[in-house]
């Protein structure tokens, strides 16, 4: 590790010495926080005293707080215990007395290209307004409130006025079924749902109003439904339950106090769908959450008063509620929210945004880094975008071909690139680079400043380098997840039992440090196949086959087999214009060989037009397998429509 970290500079520009990518002195010297890698480091020994010194420089506080972490009750931690806080002062009301009030807080640009700015002031109004509508339908300080939108700012409103009254909000992604938005409501207990009529994807709409009325047939907890009209399509309504978005905001005062909140009271409830049915509803509380993020967004993307961020992720998910609505608002930071799919009408939509806008930081998904590889680099090549300083990646493990493609044609070998490894349970980034740090190509770098990560063995010795074991994180911090909603026990038993003896949170992944302490997260445990005693990573695998050049996407799942314990069965999405035959099955073969080795090569290769995913684009391995062996395909709620 050492030579890496007194090695942090370059003499020139961002150039590739072996694998390290070193940031040159100008990067490092203009960062946030040029001496990043001195302060992690003295942040190992003192966690608690970085995350007090981050909550006294980013946040306001009405009531300070009287002692920064209470461990009294592991693992139900808390943080910043006495203040008195909300998220809505630090993200609005404070900038309102400010010069801040007339800078750009959000930009959107609907897929049709119509657009809309908000200043902090408009936003700041626009919230007030909603934030009345709801408490008129007497939603109060710890009601739950259901948000199932598009990709709209009302989405954003939403949110931040539920919190501004002190409500918990539970927003249910856009592309859920009807099934998995009433298993959400009630879980929550929303009697409050904030929907559209209609969202547009892809030049067609989607009828969320529809099935929002579906889902309240099975959620009868719900009063009222708040319909906020996007598409002007037809739809059903019902009197007296459902009201117009644009009619009730119409009647209310545009002023609205703020709800004083305890630092430990909850501020959100996010449902992630686990390996069993039911979705785990994961509490974020006021305080710790708000320290975490605004730190984050400030030393990892850097973010200065002229920036246009744009994080293209959706706001339904924790890297939207984290990097969309939250942290760029507390740091006081632009903002850019776009409405349609990557690639959608044309497949540089996105480079002409960055363009127009003029954006300066992009924080994106693997899985759409290689579906812009896919289409070409002519596509970004039109394009020099050279106002963009900073790239990110989050979601999965970013393959070195996606990562040096992202590199090369979209950062045009200028901007280096933060791999944010998090989680919906750690509220924030937790491994990761800065603008100081130097990257090697699939590695998310260094455990961020007061975070305390290790890669263990079962018994809990740290693994040597290169040897792969459980990522586990040794010391509480502040975004973390507090408990799943209702299910103390879940929440003990999901994160906390592994090592319970040692008290240390198990991600559910698996990674691995190498000789410069850098870390490698391979993926979640239950991807990982064990081939003839080798643990293999599917992520692994796949990288090797999507480095084939004929390979756009791939998937891999173990196959149990009487010899090896598993093999490898191998779904490979082939690039356009290629045709699979059993030549390109031998050269895929050959080339997994040559990547990773035999052990990795997969038993069976099988070209497939598509992939099940995810809404938030995972690939469900786990579905794949269970067609394989002729299972029953368990809970399909999160797979993409
Ligand atoms: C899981 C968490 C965090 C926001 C989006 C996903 C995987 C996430 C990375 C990364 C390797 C990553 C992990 C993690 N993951 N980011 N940069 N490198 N893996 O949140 O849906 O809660 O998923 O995503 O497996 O456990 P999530």
């Amino acid at each position: 590790m050492t030579d890496v970290v007194d090695a942090t500079v370059s003499d020139g520009n961002m150039t590739p010495k072996s694998d390290l990518y070193f940031p040159s002195p100008e990067v490092v010297a203009n960062a946030n926080v040029p001496d990043y890698l001195a302060v992690r480091e003295k942040a190992l020994t003192d966690p608690v005293g970085f995350w007090d010194a981050r909550a006294k420089e980013l946040v306001d506080w009405y009531t300070p707080y009287t002692q920064v972490l209470d461990a009294s009750n592991a693992p139900f931690f808390k943080w910043y215990v006495g203040g008195k806080t909300n998220i809505i002062h630090n993200a609005l009301d404070r900038h309102i007395k400010t010069a801040t009030k007339d800078k750009l807080a959000l930009i959107w640009e609907a897929e049709d290209g119509a657009q809309r700015r908000y200043t902090y002031h408009d936003l700041w109004l626009e919230v007030n307004r909603f934030a009345n509508v709801l408490k008129s339908l007497n939603v109060k300080k710890g009601d739950t409130v259901t948000i199932y939108m598009g990709r709209v700012p009302e989405l954003s409103i939403a949110m931040l006025a539920v919190a501004k009254l002190g409500a918990i909000h539970s927003v249910v992604y856009g592309g859920f079924s009807e099934q998995a938005l009433a298993d959400r409501i009630n879980d929550a207990r929303s009697k409050v749902l904030v929907t559209c009529d209609g969202a547009w994807l892809r030049g067609k709409t989607v009828n969320l109003k529809d099935i929002a009325d579906e889902a309240v047939a099975k959620a009868p907890v719900v009063e009222k439904v708040v319909v906020y009209q996007r598409t002007n399509q037809a739809i059903q309504w019902v009197e007296n339950r459902d009201l117009w978005w644009h009619e009730l905001v119409a009647n209310v005062e545009s002023e609205c106090e703020t709800e004083q909140m305890d630092a430990e009271d909850p501020l959100f409830i996010l449902y992630t769908s686990g390996t069993t049915g039911k979705p785990k509803g994961q509490l974020h509380t006021c305080g710790g959450y708000q320290v975490h993020i605004a730190t984050t967004l400030k030393y990892v993307f850097d973010i200065k008063a002229e920036d246009v961020w744009w994080c293209a992720a959706d706001p339904g998910w924790i890297t939207g509620h984290s990097y969309i609505v939250y942290a760029p608002l507390i740091l006081g930071a632009t903002g850019l929210m776009y409405e349609g799919a990557p690639g959608y009408p044309n497949p540089d939509r996105w480079w002409e945004l960055v363009e127009k806008y003029g954006v300066t930081i992009l924080y994106t998904a693997p899985t759409a880094i290689r579906g812009f590889m896919r289409l070409g680099e002519a596509w970004p090549e039109k394009h020099p975008m050279s106002t963009l300083r900073l790239l990110g990646s989050v979601g999965e493990p970013i393959n070195p071909e996606a990562w040096r493609w992202y590199y090369k044609y979209i950062g045009k070998e200028r901007c280096q690139i933060m791999d944010t490894w998090w989680q919906t349970e750690t509220g924030g980034f937790m491994i990761t680079p800065t603008p100081a740090v130097p990257l090697k190509p699939g590695s998310g770098t260094l455990p961020f400043a007061g975070i305390i990560a290790d890669v263990v063995r079962t018994n809990g010795d740290s693994t040597d380098a290169n040897e792969d074991g459980f990522l586990v994180i040794k010391h509480p911090w502040p975004g973390m997840a507090r408990t799943i909603w209702g299910e103390n026990e879940r929440y003990v038993q999901t994160y906390w039992t592994d090592f319970a003896e040692q008290g240390w949170y198990f991600s559910g992944d698996s990674a691995r440090r190498d000789e410069d302490g850098y870390f490698w997260v391979i993926g979640r445990m239950d991807d990982v196949i064990k081939v003839s005693g080798y643990r293999l990573g599917t992520a692994e695998v796949e990288s090797a086959l999507v480095s084939h050049p004929k390979v756009a996407e791939a998937a891999c799942v173990g196959i149990p087999d009487e010899v090896k314990g598993n093999v490898i069965h191998a779904f490979c999405i082939l690039n356009a214009g290629v045709t699979g035959d059993d030549a390109l099955v031998k050269e895929l073969k050959d080339h997994v060989r040559h990547e990773v080795g035999p052990i990795a090569i997969p038993a069976a290769i099988e070209f497939v037009p598509t992939l099940p995913k995810t809404r938030s684009g995972k690939i469900m391995r786990r579905l794949l397998k269970a067609q394989l062996m002729g299972q029953p395909i368990g809970d399909t709620s999160t797979l993409e429509g």
